[in-house]
């Protein structure tokens, strides 16, 4: 494979791929790589509205605007912060086990990351249908039309503005709250910054947490032997998830990047000023120059400390500001189907495929 290919976007529009590893880090760590898509005549992922349009979104700001975000939300992603969830989000887990067979993806996989975000949070309990019926419209999975996207879209956000307002007027210790007194030095996120938060963080955590167990259940069970060593002995599930996300992750890719001024990648392929670039994070977790065997899934392989970890994550200043909640999901998703259904099996025949720009099962019977 040369280091850059053409590919076509969903929208039709061909754009450059950064395949090899080292290029691709290198593209998502530039300064000379925006998040600005904004401008006429560019390529575009989808055809309509999509993300790359929003310009308050998180993963569309530059710097400085982007380090001040990132800067002010420091202290509500860290491990620690995490791991004080890590109970409640293993006890969700077990809770949401049926006794006999049931749907992996929409028993499971599905419930799972919007009941952790919800409770994270704080939404209460009596909105939880509500919230997912406006979640489910923004999902790549929704046959909802641009309409109904819209009008959810709206609904959502007006909902997310009472949230934060009723989080000020009786403060707790839910998610919102560390997002309300987030700060660095004097600098917080003013009202309509905390608001788009809240809803980064919903649509940005929701449906890739869900592909990323969905994904790494399935390619566990079509590798039985790593399943029942995982069932042998638990502790390996960390490792395991580090494998299932350098293999599977992330499920679906990072976003393309203009490139603002020449270029020279480490592969020596160059990018002009102007160009659109999109770094394929998947290409990247399987080079053959970094990871040896690529094709091969192992859930020993980062047994000793990689010198190349993987990219499921991303990479540089936009790097997933959640990845440490999104382990935190996969491990106790994992533990929790490998130590209570040990002899989990899938209905291989019963699979059904999402259409849409993620590809993941809509549907897994096991039993
Ligand atoms: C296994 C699950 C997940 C994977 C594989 C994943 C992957 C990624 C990747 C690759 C990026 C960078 C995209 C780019 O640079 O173009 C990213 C960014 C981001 N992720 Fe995640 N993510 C996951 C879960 C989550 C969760 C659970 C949340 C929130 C609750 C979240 C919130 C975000 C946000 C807000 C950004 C934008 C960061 C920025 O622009 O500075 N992600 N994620």
């Amino acid at each position: 494979m040369t280091p850059l290919e053409m590919a076509t976007m969903p929208s039709g529009d061909r754009v450059p791929l950064a395949v090899r590893y080292d290029d691709v880090r290198a593209v998502l760590a530039s300064p000379a790589c925006s998040r600005n898509l904004r401008l006429p005549g560019l390529p575009r992922f989808v055809t309509g509205t999509g993300i790359d349009d929003d310009p308050d979104a998180l993963i569309n700001q530059d710097p400085p605007e982007h380090t001040r975000y990132r800067r002010i939300m420091h202290g509500t992603f860290t491990p620690r912060q995490i791991e004080s969830w890590r109970p409640r989000i293993a006890a969700l887990a077990l809770e949401l086990i049926p006794s006999s067979g049931f749907d992996l993806v929409a028993d499971f996989a599905v419930p799972l990351p919007c009941r952790v975000i919800c409770e994270l949070l704080g939404v209460p309990r009596d909105d939880y249908q509500q919230f997912v019926a406006w979640t489910d419209m923004f999902l790549t999975t929704s046959t909802a039309n641009e309409q109904a996207r819209y009008q959810g879209y709206t609904e959502f956000m007006a909902y997310a503005a009472g949230l934060v307002a009723q989080h000020r007027t009786s403060p707790g210790e839910d998610l919102i709250d560390l997002l309300i007194t987030a700060r660095d030095s004097d600098d917080r996120l003013t009202e309509g910054e905390l608001v788009n938060t809240v809803f980064s963080l919903i649509t940005a955590g929701h449906e890739t947490t869900t592909s990323m167990i969905a994904l790494g259940v399935m390619r566990l069970m079509a590798h039985p032997d790593q399943w029942d060593a995982l069932a042998a002995d638990p502790t390996l599930t960390p490792l395991a998830v580090e494998e299932i996300l350098r293999y599977d992750g992330p499920p679906a890719n990072a976003f393309m990047r203009r490139v603002t001024a020449d270029t020279t990648l480490p592969s020596g392929a160059t990018l002009e000023s102007g160009a659109v670039v999109m770094p394929d994070i998947k290409a990247a977790n399987h080079d053959p120059a970094v990871f040896a065997e690529p094709a091969r899934f192992d859930i020993h392989r980062f047994a000793e400390a990689p010198p190349h970890p993987h990219v499921a994550f991303g990479y540089g200043p936009h790097r997933c500001l959640a990845a440490s909640l999104a382990r935190v999901e996969l491990v106790e998703a994992i533990r929790a189907l490998v130590t209570q259904r040990p002899g989990l099996r899938p209905a291989w025949e019963s699979v059904e495929w999402t259409s849409g720009l993620v590809r993941r099962p809509v549907s897994l019977p096991v039993s």
